[in-house]
């Protein structure tokens, strides 16, 4: 069966799915994207996507393309016309729309909406083999990483550079030592002390939603949260290191830089926050926004 994906307003096969060589996503990165996981028909987090859909278009000063209360359907009708049924993955594109190319925001212009969904190998069930290893490098994105723009050149270099080193992500190093997050993913420590740490929220990190979804469920784990800045020394003497996004939920990172994180095993607060969001994942309302 051949996917189907949305582009303004008409149900595609993929292969005739396409946006005008004018469009701004494409001459200029000028867009905006989430990634929202499907889990037998229930999608995870998805208010809280489309709300940081609706804060990385008004920082662009995008309008919404259709109206906002109308986007889950489309979602679920592309869910629905693409047969998935198990695990999968929703990627809604929006970008400032096509025009001759002029830097400045053209005037009469209507934003480029595309949504794509795709199935994705069954939700990781075993804590241990879900375990990853990553690498260290700069950050070399831009100022504004709280805004999820289409703009992923120094996400993707980061990605490739750790894919080359057999690693599955990069830890980003700003230019203070400090970590900012992963290329694609939020990063998590639980430092020497045992205290558990992620960078608080700014223009420096993308505000993930496992991060917040997450964050909610510490509570009933009796677990304290420091949004704290932790620097690449700290990182590596960390007790545990755990990394969050729609696509990597909880996962274990165990090695860095080649080298074992503390006894290179999955610490406990991992493997708990690994439970806690899989039973959000399927559908443990206790936890939802
Ligand atoms: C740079 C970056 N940080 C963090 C995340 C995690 O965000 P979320 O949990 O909303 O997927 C992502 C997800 O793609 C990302 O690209």
């Amino acid at each position: 069966m051949s996917r189907i994906a949305y582009v303004n307003g008409r149900y595609l096969p993929l292969a005739e799915a396409a946006v005008s060589a004018e469009d701004r996503g494409f001459q200029f990165g000028d867009g905006v994207y989430e990634v929202v996981h499907l889990h037998r028909g229930r999608f995870t987090d998805e208010d809280r996507h489309l709300a940081r859909l609706d804060r990385s278009l008004g920082e662009l000063r995008i309008p919404w393309p259709i109206g906002r209360a109308v986007l889950p359907g489309v979602i679920r009708e592309v869910v629905s016309r693409n047969r998935l049924r198990a695990n999968g993955l929703i990627y809604i594109q929006v970008t400032r729309g096509a025009a001759r190319r002029e830097h400045y925001f053209p005037a009469a212009i209507s934003p480029t909406l595309v949504v794509m969904a795709r199935a994705l190998p069954a939700y990781p069930k075993d804590v241990d083999a879900w375990a990853t290893g990553i690498i260290t490098g700069p950050d070399q994105r831009w100022a504004r990483r709280d805004i999820k723009s289409v703009n992923l050149l120094a996400n993707v270099l980061a990605k490739q550079a750790a894919k080359e080193a057999g690693a599955f992500e990069m830890a980003l190093v700003d230019g203070d030592g400090m970590i900012t997050e992963c290329a694609s993913s939020n990063l998590w420590i639980v430092d020497e002390v045992g205290v558990l740490r992620t960078r608080a929220l700014g223009h420096e990190i993308l505000p993930g939603c496992t991060r917040a979804a997450l964050a909610d469920m510490l509570a009933p784990e009796r677990i304290t949260l420091a949004e704290r800045a932790f620097s690449l020394d700290e990182l590596l003497r960390a007790r545990e290191v755990f990394l969050t996004s729609a696509t990597s939920f909880v996962r274990p990172v165990i090695k860095i830089n080649g080298a074992a994180v503390a006894d290179g095993k999955v610490g406990d607060i991992t493997r708990r926050l690994f439970a806690a969001f899989s039973r959000h994942v399927q559908g443990d309302l206790s936890n939802a926004a």
